[in-house]
């Protein structure tokens, strides 16, 4: 049975209470987004490119990947507002024939930005009239049935697409080709996270030390929407146990809580190194193997656990399989 995770960098749809914070806490403005310069830079340029160019100009399509919790949806937001544009936001799986997109393609104006989540999960009719869309700013639909079926071509507004995905490899290679602008955004540096957590708890309007600020940095998986996860339940912990101010006691208490150790590992990663470790010791190990002894399936390891255990040099990869490393059996062996 896959453990269920405090840590998971993905968002709960459901969790409605967790969206609206969420929503509370994106930074609307390029100065406001903490980290990912390379990437800001970039956008910066390009977008104040168009908007010397003027009237007709739109930006090109933009396509975001990264580890999930990073910052894509935060950062199409913040496109879509500096361009001064409406955004529309829809996903890969929401849309499901290719009349759904056809409609949010026609009801778009001219320079409005359309952002599509988890846009390697579009399906295959829906992505060929996304291919004209961006290409051409056309749509081809075909009216009618059997023999008397006729294709037309109608013009649609000059918009930005931009497309979020956890992995490029299941991308399509002519629909990534159509995106002008395509990035990789990066695990954040640790002072970047201490700003994240900083900035949340002034609109959250909670108190925190500087040393516990430090603590929650490091086990937060370098990761923007873990460490407001953290520090939303670390404050509740001040809430309940304390003055409501948060300091290393009380920071300690809660991750203690949670089974977050000091490299922000949880039982869950724990689980699977020590799975890795006495069943197959350092040799390698392939990744639906790993499934079958978590109990997870493969593309939930692949997404979730892999990344920030690759970047924290506790597992490695190789032709062969995944491999445990010495820092990662020392988790293990303590
Ligand atoms: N650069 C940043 N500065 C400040 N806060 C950020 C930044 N990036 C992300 N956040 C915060 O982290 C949360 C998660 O970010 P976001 O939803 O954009 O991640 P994502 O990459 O779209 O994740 P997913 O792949 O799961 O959709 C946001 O609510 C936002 O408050
Ligand atoms: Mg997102």
């Amino acid at each position: 049975m896959a453990i269920e995770r405090l840590v998971e960098p993905t968002l709960e749809l459901d969790n409605t209470e967790e969206e609206k914070i969420e929503t509370s806490l994106r930074p609307l403005t390029f100065s406001e987004y903490i980290g990912q310069t390379h990437l800001k830079n970039n956008l910066k340029l390009a977008i104040d490119a168009v908007k010397k160019r003027g009237k007709g100009a739109v930006l090109d399509h933009v396509l975001l990947y990264g580890p999930p919790g990073l910052g894509k949806t935060t950062m199409a937001g913040v496109i879509a507002h500096e361009l001064g544009s409406s955004l529309r936001v829809t996903s890969g799986p929401a849309i499901e024939r290719a009349g759904d997109l056809a409609s949010i393609l026609t009801n778009l104006k001219e320079g409005d930005v359309l952002f599509i989540d988890e846009i390697h999960r579009l399906r295959r009719a829906v992505e060929e009239i996304l291919y004209s869309a961006m290409e051409d700013y056309k749509l081809d639909i075909v009216i009618g049935k059997g023999p008397a079926a006729r294709s037309m071509r109608l013009d649609l507004p000059k918009i930005t697409v931009i497309g979020a995905t956890t992995r490029t490899g299941a991308l399509a290679g002519p629909l990534r080709d159509r995106f002008g602008i395509v990035h990789r955004l990066e695990y954040y540096k640790e002072p970047e996270i201490e700003q994240i957590i900083a900035r949340t708890s002034k609109i959250l309007g909670t108190e925190i030390k500087p040393e516990a600020l430090a603590l929650l940095a490091g086990r937060s998986r370098l990761t923007p929407r873990i460490a407001n996860r953290l520090f939303r339940r670390v404050r509740d912990y001040a809430d309940v146990n304390g003055d409501g101010i948060v300091d290393t006691v009380v920071a300690e208490k809660a991750l203690d809580l949670m089974e977050i150790d000091a490299l922000g590992l949880d039982p869950a990663d724990r689980n699977m190194l020590r799975l890795m470790w006495e069943n197959y010791g350092d040799r390698p190990v392939g990744l639906t193997t790993i499934a079958a002894l978590t109990g997870d399936e493969a593309s939930t390891i692949e997404d979730f656990y892999e990344p920030y255990l690759l970047q924290m040099g506790l597992i490695a990869r190789t032709p062969k399989g995944r491999v445990i490393t010495e820092k990662g059996r020392k988790v293990v062996t303590g």
